[in-house]
């Protein structure tokens, strides 16, 4: 049989899964999470009492969204609400409000990798805020950043909430921020959400629950490849395990294999082989402090305008334009 290529699969998932497994150490990307079952189990996750982001964001943006909303408004031109990963919209809903209760000239513009979050977002801005204009985009991060590009030339505003940039190492993180940056105009704003460091313990019982959901997050990746190329993964033959480094901030999520199996993937034509105890990473979730923020901001050519946080100081939403001056910029 000719070796195959990474060329002969149909979707970037199927790719990214051969590649994952046929790589050593074993990796798949927190992407791939979100299939509807993963957007469900992430939605439960949001209301669990160890994971305090959600909350944390919540309360900034409550709290800030009058001074938040000014800068939006700017002088009171139209703009381009765009958010980058918008999910169920629960938290951007403060500032639609806000923003639709001063008649702000906007278009929302969320963007998601999950169609069906999106519908779902939809449906619900229609009913609770039927003022406000939407138009969603479905994709990832990256595909949707020529959205930016737009001909309409009208200002844009950028979310980018959830601490969802923590999904992403910092050389990505960097590339994102900086992709975003060179398509912003000198009035444009971009406003993201980073999780702070904190006491370790806190964070590896944001996740790590008691429940299993974060697990059932985790190894919902495993069905996720049952289901749509016929694997046949047993997920009780895996461990969800978390770790957090308190010198870089980073918290990594793994899937351990309990005992010396074999899988088979059967659209991939691919047979994976695990020792007991061997990992699969499947997620980052970094946790920043202002000077590494402030370092992202100069390698990506961004100011910070802004910073909000939450009393405890364990979550900031920091406002960025674009820097006049560039010479830092990688
Ligand atoms: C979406 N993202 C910011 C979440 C996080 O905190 O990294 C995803 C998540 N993974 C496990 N729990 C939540």
């Amino acid at each position: 049989m000719q070796p195959k290529t990474l060329t002969d699969f149909r979707t970037t998932f199927g790719k990214d899964v051969y590649k994952g497994f046929t790589d050593h150490p074993k990796h798949i990307s927190s992407k791939y999470f979100y299939d509807e079952r993963g957007d469900r189990l992430f939605q439960e996750i949001m209301d669990m009492p160890t994971y305090y982001l959600t909350r944390s964001e919540y309360a900034i943006l409550e709290q800030h969204k009058e001074a938040i909303c000014e800068h939006f408004i700017g002088d009171g031109d139209p703009f381009n609400l765009i958010e980058l990963g918008a999910g169920d919209g629960k938290k951007t809903k403060i500032l639609l409000r806000q923003l639709s209760g001063h008649g702000a000239p906007f278009t929302y513009q969320p963007v998601d990798i999950s169609g069906n979050v999106l519908r779902q977002l939809e449906q619900s801005i229609r009913r609770e805020l039927p003022g406000v204009s939407v138009k969603t985009n479905e994709g990832t991060y990256f595909e949707t950043l020529d959205l930016l590009n737009d001909s309409s030339r009208q200002r844009k505003v950028l979310l980018f909430l959830g601490s969802n940039i923590g999904n992403l190492l910092h050389p990505q993180a960097v590339a994102f921020m900086k992709a975003i940056q060179q398509l912003m105009k000198a009035d444009d704003s971009l406003l993201i959400g980073f999780d702070q460091k904190k006491h370790p313990q806190k964070i590896l019982d944001a996740y790590n629950d008691p429940e299993g959901i974060t697990a059932a997050f985790n190894k919902n990746l495993l069905l996720r490849i049952n289901r749509e190329f016929g694997g046949d993964f047993d997920p009780d033959n895996f461990l969800h395990w978390e770790v957090y480094d308190p010198e870089s901030g980073t918290a990594k999520s793994y899937l351990v294999a309990k005992i010396k199996h074999q899988v088979w993937i059967k659209d991939l034509d691919l047979r994976v082989s695990f020792e007991a105890w061997e990992s699969i990473h499947t997620e980052i979730s970094q946790k920043y402090d202002d000077a590494t923020v402030a370092w992202l901001a100069g390698k990506a050519g961004l100011r910070i305008i802004e910073q909000y946080a939450d009393p405890d100081h364990e979550y900031k939403n920091y406002l960025f334009k674009k820097n006049g001056d560039e010479s830092n910029m990688e």
